[in-house]
């Protein structure tokens, strides 16, 4: 199995919804059995919590079945996952610091528009404080995305 993990600050906003549109595309490709795919926060504020209402409502729109709850990322995820896959710089800077703590490392680290062909590196924004239309555009940039991203875990295992 390759492993991926999405991780955002909350886990209830961003992280889940790019968990949920992945996992789409994965068993649009028939691949559920070769990929396995997860979320987490850098926070625990919202562990055990279902996504945000605004989360579920837009991954509703387009079909897309959100089935999570929230948790924390610690250092054995960088051991557990091959992909580990950040939302923005600031989670990426927080994932820098718990892999130090890591006994092994196999995660490669990125961040999610490292694979986005428009705004190529740039954060997803956060849209917790900020209204729906927020959540649409996160929608957009995660769908895009996540084509590339799994096109690129095709190439690198062989899939
Ligand atoms: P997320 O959004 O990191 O995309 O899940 C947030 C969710 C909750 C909070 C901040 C961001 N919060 O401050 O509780």
């Amino acid at each position: 199995m390759v492993k991926v993990l999405f991780v955002c600050l909350g886990n209830i906003c961003r992280s889940p919804l790019a968990e949920g549109i992945f996992k789409q595309l994965v068993r649009e490709e028939g691949l559920e059995d070769k990929i396995h795919i997860d979320s987490a926060g850098t926070s625990g504020w919202h562990i055990g919590e279902p996504p945000d209402p605004r989360t579920i409502e837009v991954a509703q729109k387009n079909e897309v079945p959100i089935d999570h709850y929230g948790k924390e990322v610690t250092p054995r995820d960088f051991e557990k996952f091959d992909y580990i896959i950040a939302m923005d710089d600031s989670n990426r800077a927080d994932l820098e610091r718990l892999r130090r703590r890591a006994r092994h490392n196999k995660a490669q680290l990125f961040k999610m528009r490292d694979f986005d062909d428009i705004g190529t590196g740039g954060d997803v924004p956060d849209p917790y404080y900020g209204g729906p239309d927020g959540f649409d555009k996160v929608f957009e940039l995660l769908r895009r995305s996540s084509r590339n991203l799994l096109e690129k875990i095709k190439n690198d295992h062989k899939l």
